[in-house]
């Protein structure tokens, strides 16, 4: 069993296969979180804490005068607000009578075997899903882990005894990860309000840390921030509705002197698509406190007697080695323990989207045509992306109209996808169920299903307002319209997009006391239809959007196994954006494809073979129109596709390795696939700048059995040598050459 309890101390020890997260009831009953990092005997880490007179800091009623107990210098495992601690809370209540100050005891815990899950909220599972094991056999290595999960839920009382919270801990031995969720319920006859919830508080007693952050905008996703924590606090999140392009759900924690493959640092992500704060405060005695939940701007839910409200579930992950390890955990827990269904584990198609290649000016035979070609080149999946419904030339109409527009297609649609399937193609198409234009029909019969405040003029974006998903009934009305377009024809693959940011939020179905739930509520809403739509299609693979990566966050990967990364399908800005990804998110997670030059978003003229060396680190796939394409650029076309389906295992299931960042990188940017049993690797190289009469390049590999030898372009090298001396690598022609070098190691003699 990972979950320890010594009774007589009171001691939660929970382990992990290389880490360990401990927690003590006190005298007082306070629940002190006492130890996260390096595994370790499951001794009593409380001795670390200093007791001292604290001035200004005050003492709990019941520890009389004992003024060196204060909750404001403690590390506290769920610190409440308004009871002497002056951090930021994970919880602020508001009781009947108005006020807040809580103060929160142990009462009593339950440890189950296996894994929690959560009602209505994506969750980390602990069995190889059931459905997946079905449909394929076997599952590549990468893609397999019989995790051994244990549930350990801690009940704390509020010290007026209406509620109680319920803290629930995960403990995923084999994948390294500890997760963490939050059930608040009311026992007393009263409506409490919670007004701000967190998932996850962790405390640090001491420590200098630097704070790793994603941030960005619409076509420029996840750029990776270091910055070192200052007094004060510091702190990203997303008050839109959506997890974000601006600020992504994860974070992670480091010692200042960890690198890629050194040092302690800690991952925290989000399962969650909404608003979120992930914050972290070094205090007046240089400790570090790291909060993520729901962000509370926004956000005030009424829980009535007898309900339960639930936080969502986030993981934690530690890493004594570096980054890389750290990220490695994560890939392979959401890999494997996130995305469901047959996808986690079946081959993926290639596919072409119609998006950059013709938006929204196409017809059925257009669409043929593109197929066909296609269809010779290797592809396997055929998506018409938006534009093929309702009034939908342009993107300021149409949207809500889920009905096929024969008349733009020149044929139905089961006419459509029968005549691509006919070219051996399989066929997918593209959805933004939570879009609606005032320039709709659906907005003309029901224009209170939109997102908009009584007596005020609707924020516009793209033209578009957003349905109250939070309703049932909206939700129903779309799912039905879904539904009937996708049973009128084969249809294997969905594109669910999002294109804006949510605003005006008001539900004519909650009074006003409750409009603070709305938020919340609409994700609710969203993972609602998302479950139902899996449960009724479990054979469709449905990839996230959101404008490409605005809500690229592991409570989506619960649903929908891949994501559109970013609309910028650049390679070279694609590096910075898939580089930043990478490190809480599997490359089988990011939708990336070949676009043609000059690209769409920049202008920039990059060789097709470094489009598809980018491409092909993430789900692969074209987007250009392929009638347009020379017989040479066909020709490599062909290939490329050949050598991914090659590589897929690898790159798919392999363990990724950052070998520098894009950003900052001298010359040659690169990564690495290595599989699991270090039998071969592929090192993908971009040449950044070229410098005449420059010095050589060495990339030192990663992952390789250091004791064998491997082959390389038909010159043999022992492991360690590629690993410590590096492979030279070939001197790029051009700017912006990539390589992608294949190793792999020769069988033992
Ligand atoms: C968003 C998506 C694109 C494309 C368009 C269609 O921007 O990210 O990939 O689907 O919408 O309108």
């Amino acid at each position: 069993m990972a979950i320890l309890f010594d009774s007589t101390s009171r001691l939660f020890t929970l382990t992990t296969a290389h880490s360990m997260y401990q927690m003590k009831a006190d005298r007082y009953g306070v629940l002190l979180h006492t130890w996260f990092g390096m595994k370790g005997s499951a001794f009593d880490y409380s001795y670390r804490i200093a007791y001292a007179d604290r001035g200004f800091s005050g003492n709990p009623y019941d520890a009389g005068d004992d003024r060196t107990y204060s909750l404001d210098a403690l590390p506290l495992e769920f610190p409440a607000y308004g009871s002497g601690d002056y951090r930021a809370a994970a919880l602020k209540v508001r009781y009947p009578d108005g006020t807040s100050a809580c103060d929160l005891r142990y009462l009593k815990h339950e440890i189950r075997e296996g894994k929690y899950s959560l009602p209505g909220l994506p969750a980390l599972y602990d069995a190889p899903d059931q459905e997946q094991q079905a449909h394929e056999t076997p599952a590549p290595a990468g893609c397999r882990c019989g995790s051994r999960s244990d549930t350990l839920i801690i009940t704390l009382e509020d010290t007026r005894r209406m509620f109680y919270v319920h803290l629930y801990y995960g403990v995923m031995e084999d994948l390294d990860i500890i997760t963490r969720a939050v059930c608040v319920e009311n026992h007393s006859e009263d409506d409490i309000y919670l007004e701000n919830i967190q998932s996850v508080c962790v405390d640090y007693l001491h420590g200098e840390y630097d704070l790793h952050t994603f941030y960005g905008r619409h076509v420029k996703e996840r750029n990776y921030q270091r910055s070192p924590l200052m007094h004060g606090s510091q702190s990203v999140g997303s008050t839109r509705g959506t997890s974000s392009h601006q600020y992504n759900p994860f974070l992670i924690l480091s010692d200042r002197d960890t690198t890629e493959d050194t040092g302690n640092c800690y991952g925290f992500s989000f399962l969650y698509s909404g608003d979120f704060l992930g914050n972290a405060e070094l205090d007046q005695y240089n400790q570090t406190r790291l909060l993520l939940g729901i962000h509370p701007d926004n956000f005030c839910y009424c829980v009535k007697p007898a309900e339960r409200f639930y936080a969502p579930e986030a993981a934690l992950a530690y890493s004594a080695q570096g980054l890389g390890r750290l990220s490695r955990i994560f890939h392979q827990a959401y890999r494997t323990h996130l995305c469901r269904g047959k996808w986690t584990a079946k081959r993926r198609p290639v596919l072409l989207n119609d998006w950059e290649g013709v938006y929204f000016d196409f017809d059925g035979d257009k669409l043929i045509q593109m197929a066909r070609d296609a269809a010779d080149l290797g592809i396997e999946l055929f998506v018409m992306d938006d534009g093929w419904f309702g009034k939908r030339d342009l993107d300021v109409s149409g949207l809500g109209d889920w009905t096929v527009n024969e008349k733009k297609l020149g044929c139905t649609l089961k006419e459509l996808s029968d005549q691509i399937h006919g070219l051996g193609l399989q066929f997918g198409i593209w959805f933004e169920p939570e879009g609606i234009n005032e320039d709709s029909d659906l907005y003309r019969e029901h224009p209170d299903w939109a997102f908009t405040v009584p007596g005020k003029q609707p924020t516009r974006s793209r033209l578009q307002l957003l349905l109250d998903f939070s309703r049932e009934d909206v939700r129903e009305y779309i799912f039905s319209h879904i539904c009937q377009v996708l049973d009128s024809a084969r249809i294997e693959y969905l594109k669910w997009d999002l294109n804006r940011s949510l605003a005006d939020l008001y539900s004519a179905s909650l009074p006003a006391k409750r409009q603070g739930e709305v938020m919340h509520r609409y994700v609710l809403g969203l993972y609602d239809m998302l479950e139902k739509l899996t449960q009724r299609y479990p054979d469709m693979l449905i990839e996230g959007c959101s404008g490409g990566g605005g809500r690229f966050d592991a409570g989506m990967l619960y649903y929908t196994p891949q994501i559109w990364c970013s609309d910028d399908t650049d390679a070279i800005e694609r590096l910075s954006i898939q580089y930043g990804t990478s490190f809480g998110y599997p490359v089988s997670t990011m939708g990336s494809h070949v676009s043609h030059c000059p690209n769409e978003q920049t202008r920039r003229i990059t060789p097709l073979n470094t489009r598809a060396t980018v491409a092909m680190s993430g789900t692969f796939g074209y987007e250009l129109d392929v009638n347009k394409m020379t017989e040479d650029e066909k020709t490599i076309v062909k290939a490329q596709i050949r050598e991914f389906k090659e590589y897929y295992d690898l790159i798919q299931y392999g363990d990724y390795y950052r070998l520098t960042d894009p950003d900052t990188a001298d010359a040659y940017h690169g990564w690495e696939f290595a599989a699991e049993d270090g039998s071969e690797a592929l090192l993908c190289i971009v040449a950044l700048q070229i410098h005449p009469n420059g010095p050589g390049r060495w990339m030192c590999l990663k992952g390789l059995n250091a004791d064998s030898i491997y082959t390389v372009n038909d010159e043999e090298y022992p492991g360690d040598v590629l690993m410590n001396g590096g492979l030279l690598l070939p001197t790029a022609a051009e700017e912006y050459e990539s390589f992608r070098i294949h190793i792999v190691e020769c069988p033992a003699v």
